[in-house]
């Protein structure tokens, strides 16, 4: 077998502190359909968002060091603490490619917006470290950038309390921070990988707030398509879906969660020590 079919036969591997991370299994698997995908929710350790720099890349480096060990050809860092808080570390640490959340989201904002200022909800960890600033002032030094920790919202997309009421108020206590200032936002990124679950209520609040429509961009779909320019002759391109491999360091209401986030039902998780 030559080397780029070896390549399209080994999987990619993605990993978060926890369920969310799915919503970039769901991108992936649209944009590359014929991928296996690994699959590391570090569920025994979530949050990552609450906890400082130094814990989160540890605990990043070891759910790294478990894909690697399954010969992943690709790492997604499909945690936006994660991406924010670790991501030299974990590029030094790879002999794979490894992709951020962070500049995919960071990106699509600058190619969304008009006005030249963007919003960033994330976690307070994503949010102190000041990474969204940074991929955006690299990119267009002239960008303006409001970043906001949102730690309220990733409770509520678990509790699958996406689309009601509480959902609503929590948003408009949130994002009108965003929008009270001479230049308000036009572009608002979900940096957290729970928040796409929240999108249609964010999409309204931030709607309502500004009086116009806002742009929204999650890293989600940016990454996928990062991962399928990057792997480009080394994608697998059957027409079979892939596997999707799923493991755990936690079980606890997975069967419940996991399929929310993905989108499809899966057929469970493999429980790890890591
Ligand atoms: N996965 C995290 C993120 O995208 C959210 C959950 C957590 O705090 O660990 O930032």
């Amino acid at each position: 077998m030559g080397q780029e079919a070896a390549n399209q036969r080994q999987p990619i591997g993605v990993f978060d502190s926890g369920v969310g991370g799915l919503t970039v299994v769901r991108s992936l698997r649209k944009t590359l359909p014929g991928e296996d995908v690994v699959y590391l929710g570090d569920t025994a350790r979530v949050p990552y968002g609450s906890k400082s720099p130094r814990t989160v890349e540890k605990y990043s480096l070891g759910c790294q060091q478990f894909l690697l060990a399954r010969d992943v050809k690709l790492v997604l860092i499909a945690c936006n603490t994660a991406s924010a808080n670790a991501l030299p570390a974990l590029v030094a640490a790879s002999p794979v490619p490894v992709i951020g959340a962070v500049e995919p989201g960071a990106s699509s904002a600058l190619a969304a917006t008009r006005n030249g200022h963007i919003g960033v909800i994330g976690t307070l960890g994503t949010v102190r470290s000041g990474a969204y600033a940074t991929a955006i002032a690299a990119r267009d030094p002239h960008a303006k950038l409001t970043a906001l920790a949102c730690p309220l919202l990733v409770p509520l997309a678990e509790e699958g309390w996406i689309d009601d009421e509480i959902a609503v108020l929590a948003a408009r206590r949130y994002l009108s921070q965003l929008f009270d200032r001479d230049r308000a936002i036009d572009t608002l990124v979900l940096g957290c990988t729970h928040y796409p679950l929240l999108r249609d209520v964010l999409e309204q609040v931030a709607r309502e707030l500004a009086g116009h429509d806002v742009a929204v961009v999650d890293s989600a779909s940016a990454m996928a398509e990062v991962a399928r320019e990057l792997l480009g002759s080394a994608a697998n391109r059957r027409n079979v879906a892939g596997r999707l491999d799923c493991f755990a360091t936690d079980t606890s209401r997975l069967d419940e969660l996991a399929p929310r986030f993905l989108g499809e039902p899966l057929t469970g998780f493999e429980l790890v020590d890591l």
